[in-house]
């Protein structure tokens, strides 16, 4: 099986790179990435053919997808307030390049394409858990590209038959994640500033609630919907109901680092959710064998990546 992965030296997308390498039938595995927030080290000692450039260069995608089978689009420029900084560029990155990356499966002759949406469609519909056919209504210009990600895989397949998948991922978090970079993600940036013996800042009053998912458990399904070519024109959330407020995530980042984590407070930032906790009725009815880690092991893993990534550089 040849398979493409959009993204593929960011985040998830070199966690699932290394994932699939481990799958007998995966027989060749190609990453399409223009290297804007992800890194090639990233795919350090991994047989990858790496193709470097954008999602928006038809050309590249089209020697890319020669003769691939299935299509994981995970490129994009993903940061809700970098899209409040610059719309314009997100929507190039994420709709625009969607777009092209189905036009290219389609000159490929149709492989199996699954994209990643995020929780943030839902917005401010403020109905728990979000179950996908409630009403999306974003609250920034990022939601906005998710949403047309998913409409546009949607039209691919009832208007050219191409067979999709696109997932709403919630916050993902795991080994791997930066935390040095503007936009990051809070797991990373509090785990590597408690390690740094610095303060966190809190958004807000700490009681908004997110439900985290390991990034294991979304290569699990990623893998699972390669391997099964599961297809479904309607996304699917990708994350297991467990929310927790980010009070209670301070208080597992306490006990995974061993550390006391000094906090400070923050106005809460325009274009977050107050609340957020998936409805995985329709995720488990597909994948009924993929079981999420506790929150705590998955803290415990990502403290334990970021401690060696600190030695690591001490060493260097
Ligand atoms: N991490 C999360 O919690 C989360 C939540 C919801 C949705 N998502 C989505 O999952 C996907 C992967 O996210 P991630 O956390 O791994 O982010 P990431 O920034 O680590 O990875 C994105 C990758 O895409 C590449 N990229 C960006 N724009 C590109 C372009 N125009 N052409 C080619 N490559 C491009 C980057 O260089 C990077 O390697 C994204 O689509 C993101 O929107 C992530």
């Amino acid at each position: 099986m040849k398979i493409v992965i959009t993204g593929g030296a960011g985040f998830i997308g070199s966690n699932l790179v290394r994932a699939l390498t481990e799958q007998p039938q995966v027989s060749r595995l190609r990453v399409v990435d223009n290297l804007s927030t992800g890194d090639k080290a990233n795919l350090a000692g991994l047989d990858v053919e790496f193709f470097e450039g954008d999602v928006q260069d038809a050309a590249l995608l089209d020697r890319a997808f020669r003769g691939a089978d299935a299509v994981v689009h995970l490129a994009a420029l993903p940061s809700v307030p970098r899209s409040l900084r610059d719309p314009l560029a997100s929507h190039h990155a994420n709709a625009t390049g969607t777009l092209q990356v189905l036009e290219a499966a389609r000159r490929a002759g149709g492989p199996h394409v699954i994209a990643a949406s995020s929780s943030s469609v839902y917005g401010a519909n403020p109905h728990l858990p979000k179950h996908e056919d409630l009403a999306s209504a974003p609250m920034s210009p990022y939601a906005v590209t998710k949403l047309t990600t998913e409409a546009y895989l949607s039209a691919y397949h009832h208007s050219f038959d191409l067979p999709v998948l696109p997932f709403r991922f919630f916050n993902v978090y795991g080994p791997g994640q930066r935390a040095d970079h503007a936009y990051a993600a809070v797991i990373p940036k509090w785990i590597s500033a408690t390690l740094a013996g610095e303060p966190v800042t809190i958004h807000g009053d700490g009681t908004q609630t997110r439900d985290f998912t390991y990034v294991g458990t979304v290569c699990d399904v990623l893998t699972d919907a390669l391997l099964h070519r599961v297809m479904d024109p309607r996304p699917v959330n990708l994350a297991f109901g467990s929310r927790i407020s980010l009070l209670a995530l301070i208080q597992e980042i306490e006990s995974a680092t061993g550390q006391l984590v000094d906090r400070e407070n923050k106005a809460p930032r325009a274009g977050d959710v107050p609340h957020s906790q998936a409805d995985s009725a329709r995720l488990k009815a597909l994948f009924p064998t993929v079981t999420p880690p506790p929150i705590q092991k998955g803290i415990a893993a990502t403290v334990g990546w970021f401690r060696s990534a600190i030695e690591r550089s001490a060493a260097r």
